[in-house]
């Protein structure tokens, strides 16, 4: 008898160009594409382990060791939908000997290595490790179990990507490493609307990511809820999608190529102040950033200042996703100074269990291919 399990992993990203709504929620289509790095650390992953049996009476799944509902035609239901007509059609069509494991139940259980409730993004890494451990098992793709900094992705992690972005818009630049736009697309059958590899890990190695865990607790409004009321509400966002981000997907494409820190970071900061901006325009307001988040920028930008004075040059970009914590890109020879200054602002118990508390800091590594 043969087993049908396999395991795949997938890193966290966070982006320096911000998605922020959708044009369509039921196949997750963004208003705008965004692009993001996708972070090395290996205490920053999702883990999933698939297994399909024919014996299995109904597809389960364990987040974290406790099982979850799958609701019907929710968001992972759709998302192992897609899966098993990709195993059928490329799979079981063309190979009748195949087993047919499209039929099968799966019991599927994911692990983050990281707090779930961290405010970091896990539904991002969740999705795409799941996306990658079930096209593993139904043999879509060459995913390693566990991918390493060699592994440069198939031809098929764009398509992968079409499915993990129904799970989490966000979760389709998980699949690659390194440096990640997520094309909007036009066609309202979102084939278009996919994650591609702008430039690989290994291409900026000296390019790293803090990250400031400033509060782990759950956030007050969700990413998924938040957009869309910033969709139905905000007409600065009207303006952000068609005057803003087009030319700042091609102006960081330009900078991450060029391995330009002072266009990427100034790109970086000011696309999330807009995306702050945009939740503030939000009606009722969204406030995801809270006094500590904002100490941090008026750090960054005096850091920032005072080294624009002296060599001319930025050395530091903050951004914030939908929540109080801090990502600060840098390069390698300036972390030890970003790192002192702010632990000079705020101190860290480091042994009092970093997550809990109202500061924490550990570094994200570089981007790694995932
Ligand atoms: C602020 O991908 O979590 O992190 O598609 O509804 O699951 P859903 O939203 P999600 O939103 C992420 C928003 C963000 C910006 C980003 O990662 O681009």
């Amino acid at each position: 008898m043969s087993l049908y399990q396999t395991t795949a992993s997938a890193p966290v990203n966070i982006a320096c160009i911000k998605y922020w709504g959708k044009r369509d929620t039921t196949l997750i289509l963004p208003t705008n594409s965004s692009l993001s790095v996708t972070l090395s650390q290996d205490n920053l992953r999702s883990t999933t382990t698939s297994r399909s049996d024919s014996s299995f009476t109904k597809t389960r799944l364990w987040l974290n060791g406790v099982e979850e509902e799958i609701k019907p035609n929710g968001r992972l239901d759709r998302c192992l939908a897609e899966l098993r007509k990709m195993r059928k059609e490329n799979v079981e069509d063309k190979n009748p000997n195949a087993p047919k494991l499209n039929t099968w139940n799966l019991h599927i259980a994911s692990y983050n290595n990281f707090p779930t409730a961290a405010g970091l993004a896990s539904s991002a890494s969740g999705f795409a490790a799941l996306t990658a451990s079930v096209a593993a098992l139904y043999g879509l793709n060459s995913f390693p179990s566990s991918p390493s900094t060699s592994y440069s992705p198939p031809a098929t992690a764009s398509q992968l990507s079409l499915i993990a972005r129904q799970g989490s818009g966000s979760a389709c630049r998980s699949l690659f490493g390194g440096f990640v736009a997520w094309e909007m697309g036009n066609n309202p059958d979102g084939k278009d609307s996919l994650a591609v590899q702008v430039a690989p890990e290994s291409h900026w190695p000296s390019l790293h990511a803090l990250i400031c865990v400033v509060n782990s607790g759950k956030k007050g409004t969700s990413s998924t809820a938040g957009m869309q009321n910033t969709v139905l509400t905000s007409s600065l966002l009207q303006h952000r999608i068609k005057d803003v981000v087009p030319s700042r997907m091609s102006a960081i494409t330009q900078a991450i190529l060029s391995k330009d820190f002072d266009s990427f970071a100034k790109i970086t900061m000011q696309d999330s102040n807009q995306f702050h901006a945009v939740a503030l325009d939000t009606f009722p307001p969204i406030f995801y950033m809270n006094d500590v988040s904002r100490a941090i920028i008026a750090i960054i930008t005096e850091l920032n200042r005072v080294s624009v004075e002296e060599t001319g040059h930025l050395v530091a970009a903050y951004t914030f996703d939908a929540g109080p914590n801090a990502v600060i890109y840098t390069e390698a020879e300036h972390i030890k100074t970003i790192i002192q200054l702010l632990l000079n602002y705020f101190p860290i118990d480091f042994a009092a269990a970093p997550f809990h508390d109202s500061f924490a800091l550990f570094e994200g590594g570089h981007p790694k291919a995932a």
